[in-house]
């Protein structure tokens, strides 16, 4: 068409793209990003582009590779695992863990299942596909689709397993054995993990506990599919947890990134390790002393990756209702508070709301 410039032709395009219609087409597929790629396409659909070429000129990229998180060995003497513990959380808000007690071969069999799962033919997923959060089981692709600016490469299967799990035939028969064996053993490495916050934080080893921080418990399987165009969009977008703590169990993939000092910094797969982070409402309860920290997964042409994240928050309607704030044997005038107490089910509907933004999910809970 003599005449009609390129830029005509692209505002042209623009003009007529219905993001709304795509999300919708895609999440009615009910196959995630799996079925997407099981379909052939080469490139990926536009509701994937992220502005992630575009950003905050204070972040760099690519990382900084004498850079790493710390790695925290369980069966050090007690002394010193608590001060590496205190160090780590406070500088930077993720570790790995070894030594933990949770046999490594229970951990690659949870990878295995999660995997199964996503593998299973589409008859099989399907039924599985939800956004109901009622559900105790769900498989879902990308949990704010609707409200976050772009998607992400990932699908999910979500398992709400603490305090009330869901009968053993409400989880998917090819990870049902697993995902009942490695929550439990989630949970109990969980409980250990919140002792030496505790003790960490100067407090009684069962302060956090008493507090029912490991009261709830929720799991989800994610799985990274490969990606044909890396370079438009992201595996998981720049976040930090809403939780108090997640545990999470990566294979060897490789992907995940955490901002530490402005600097984007793998977290390095290690066999047997299990990477464990402090979320938004631990920063809160211990007024800022502990870090939680954004991060992100990079989409890649090699995968799929799988990892599986342990979420320590009660999100039944009681636990969400419990208020929340600054722990009062943390403060003092040196130290005053500097957020203010919250409902937990406020801060998660100020981070539903918001989707993976990358903004602080904390922000309006500052005083
Ligand atoms: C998460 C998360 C990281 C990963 O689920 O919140 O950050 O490696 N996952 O999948
Ligand atoms: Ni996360």
């Amino acid at each position: 068409m003599v005449g009609t410039s390129t830029n005509e032709l692209e505002v042209g395009k623009d003009s007529r793209y219905d993001r709304k219609a795509e999300v919708k087409a895609f999440d009615d597929t009910k196959l995630g990003v799996k079925g997407l790629l099981d379909s052939g396409i080469m490139k990926i659909p536009r509701m994937f582009h992220s502005n992630k070429l575009d950003p905050p000129e204070t972040e760099t990229s690519p990382s900084d590779s004498n850079l790493s998180i710390p790695i925290i060995d369980l069966q050090d003497r007690h002394v010193e695992v608590v001060d590496q513990i205190q160090s780590a959380s406070k500088k930077w808000g993720f570790f790995q863990v070894i030594n933990h007690g949770i046999p490594v071969g229970v951990l690659d069999e949870m990878i295995s299942g999660i995997r199964r799962f996503h593998e299973q033919d589409a008859d099989a997923r399907k039924p599985f596909y939800s956004r109901d959060r009622n559900k105790k089981v769900r498989y879902l692709s990308n949990g704010t689709l609707f409200t976050d600016p772009a998607a992400d490469w990932r699908d999910t299967i979500a398992f709400y397993v603490y305090p009330d799990p869901p009968s053993s035939e409400e989880i998917p028969k090819v990870c049902r054995d697993i995902v009942i064996e490695y929550s439990k053993k989630v949970r109990a490495l969980g409980f250990t993990i919140f002792e030496l916050f505790s003790e960490a934080l100067g407090l009684n080893p069962s302060y956090l506990n008493e507090m029912d921080s490991a009261e709830g418990q929720f799991i989800l399987g994610h799985y990274y599919p490969t990606c044909p165009e890396p370079e438009l969009t992201m595996g998981t977008s720049k976040h930090s947890d809403i939780d108090f703590m997640t545990i999470l169990l990566q294979d060897q993939i490789g992907g995940l990134q955490i901002l530490h000092q402005n600097q984007w910094v793998d977290v390095p797969p290690v066999h047997g390790s299990l990477v464990v982070n402090i979320g938004d409402l631990l920063q809160l309860m211990t007024n800022g002393q502990f870090s939680s920290v954004y991060h992100r997964v990079l989409s890649r042409h090699v995968g799929p990756r799988i990892s599986i994240a342990s979420f320590f928050v009660n999100i039944s309607s009681q636990g969400k209702s419990k208020v929340i704030g600054p722990i009062k044997e943390l403060l003092s005038e040196e130290n005053p508070p500097i957020y203010r107490e919250a409902t937990i089910k406020d801060v998660m509907a100020h981070y539903i709301e918001k989707g993976l933004d990358g903004n602080s999910s904390l922000e309006p809970f500052k005083m």
